[in-house]
């Protein structure tokens, strides 16, 4: 039994789980619900990324995806075999592979600057008199836009990553 790839496997289907299963649940229901409650709900989002730390949790599980899926794809290419990688089921792990790494890379990208700008901001109204300033509402609405744009560029590769790991072995 090869317990190392057996472990390998548990950190990447599990990380991936929660990478995936956690991009549609705050995509589809925490994010929009914290928009349509507009100032209500920035203590919300302030509990949901900062306290409860979804902001550091995302990151991690999508870093240990992508980390466990490398190595694997590694071991499953025999070190990058051109046969494996053009087999139907290598392109498909190769397409997926690809597009999770782009969504991780956009996520630092876009998700990182938007918590930092949002937790900033509130940071310095909880020292004031909590009322936002036109350069905080400013900072505020771009946070916000980046965040729209991540969710909006990264769901649809993350699901196509999730879609094509399910199938790739029987093609
Ligand atoms: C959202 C991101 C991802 C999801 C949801 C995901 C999901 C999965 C799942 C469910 C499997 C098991 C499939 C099976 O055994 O039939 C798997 C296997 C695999 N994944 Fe991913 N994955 C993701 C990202 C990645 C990345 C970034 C890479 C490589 C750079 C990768 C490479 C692989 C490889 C090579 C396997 C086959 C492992 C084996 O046969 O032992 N995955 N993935």
């Amino acid at each position: 039994m090869d317990w190392f790839l057996i472990l390998l496997r548990i950190i990447h289907v599990g990380s991936a789980m929660s990478w995936f299963g956690g991009s549609i649940i705050g995509s589809f229901f925490l994010f929009p619900t914290a928009q349509a409650l507009g100032p209500a709900g920035q203590p919300f989002m302030d509990q949901l990324m900062n306290r409860r730390k979804m902001g550091i949790f995302f990151p991690i599980v999508a870093a240990l995806t992508v980390l466990s899926g490398t190595a694997l794809y590694w071991r499953a290419s025999d070190g990058l075999q051109l046969t494996w990688i053009t087999s139907p089921s290598g392109l498909a792990f190769t397409v997926g592979g690809l597009a999770a790494i782009i969504a991780f890379l956009a996520g630092l990208a876009l998700v990182g600057p938007s918590v930092a700008a949002q937790t900033a901001v509130r940071n310095e109204l909880a020292g004031g008199d909590g009322v936002p300033s036109d350069a905080q509402r400013a900072r505020l609405e771009r946070a916000d836009r980046l965040m729209k744009m991540a969710t909006r560029f990264d769901l649809p590769l993350i699901l196509l990553a999730a879609l094509t790991m399910a199938v790739a072995r029987y093609l």
